[in-house]
């Protein structure tokens, strides 16, 4: 057994369900709390697309940044994205809506960052059902096909949460900055899955790393 593999999936799923159990508890079991609900639903928000984030770092931080341990566990922070996304959902429909399908289905028709959401939702739903190791094997070439849509949830996700603060890029108006940090993050994952750009990274790794050994003792 590979102990720093174990160490690590530690990390990420104590990480995820610490987390869970620290937004309950400051939200819901602090007598400070104002709003706890619109602050549990925006704290879930963050996480959600936080870890749907990570798991898109999982395949450029292994093959560029040589860090094995963090891509193999990309599976699992795309899942722990999805649970956070799923919470969030949760937490719209009940404890801001009560169940009410009625008025849930004419916020959801007038409101458009919810579209945007809904969607990221749907997909990362897909994902996660499909995420089986028996699931992979049963749809072939069409899983692999099915999980390229890891790379529009978090834009997605991003345009969610641009239009939710209302902020222009343009003009800096409205709260741009968190929406932007996020934007920006996932861009340059995005980005770097480009193979040029993504074998200069390498060089460039591969070559600091040659500068920086030390010469084998004779
Ligand atoms: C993968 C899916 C989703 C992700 C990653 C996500 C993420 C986020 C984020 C980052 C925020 C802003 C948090 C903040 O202001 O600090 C947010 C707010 C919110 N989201 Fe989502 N979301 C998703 C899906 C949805 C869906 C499907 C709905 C509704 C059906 C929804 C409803 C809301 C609401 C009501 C807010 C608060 C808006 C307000 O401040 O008035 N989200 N979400």
């Amino acid at each position: 057994m590979d102990k720093k593999i174990e160490w690590f999936r530690l990390v990420v799923h104590i990480g995820a369900w610490g987390t869970l159990l620290v937004l309950i508890l400051v939200n819901f079991f602090n007598p400070n709390s104002v709003n706890p609900i619109l602050t549990f639903e925006h704290h879930t928000g963050t996480a959600a697309l936080i870890f749907l984030i990570l798991s898109l770092a999982g395949t450029p931080v292994g093959s560029i940044l040589e860090w094995k341990d963090f891509a193999k566990r990309k599976k699992a922070l795309g899942v722990y994205g999805f649970m956070f996304a799923a919470v969030h959902v949760l937490a719209f429909l009940w404890l801001d809506y009560g169940f009410q399908f009625k008025f849930i289905f004419n916020v959801v028709k007038n409101t458009v960052y919810i579209w945007f959401g809904l969607a990221a939702f749907i997909m990362a739903l897909a994902l996660a059902i499909t995420s089986f190791k028996k699931m992979k094997q049963l749809m072939k070439k069409n899983w692999k096909r099915l999980h390229r849509l890891a790379y529009v949830i978090a834009p997605l996700a991003v345009i969610h949460f641009f239009l939710i603060v209302k902020a222009n890029i343009l003009t800096l108006q409205g709260n741009v900055i968190e929406p932007l940090i996020y934007g920006s993050i996932v861009l340059i994952l995005l980005l770097v899955r480009i193979p040029p750009i993504k074998r200069g990274l390498i060089n460039l790794r591969t070559a600091i790393q040659s500068r920086t050994r030390r010469p084998n003792p004779v």
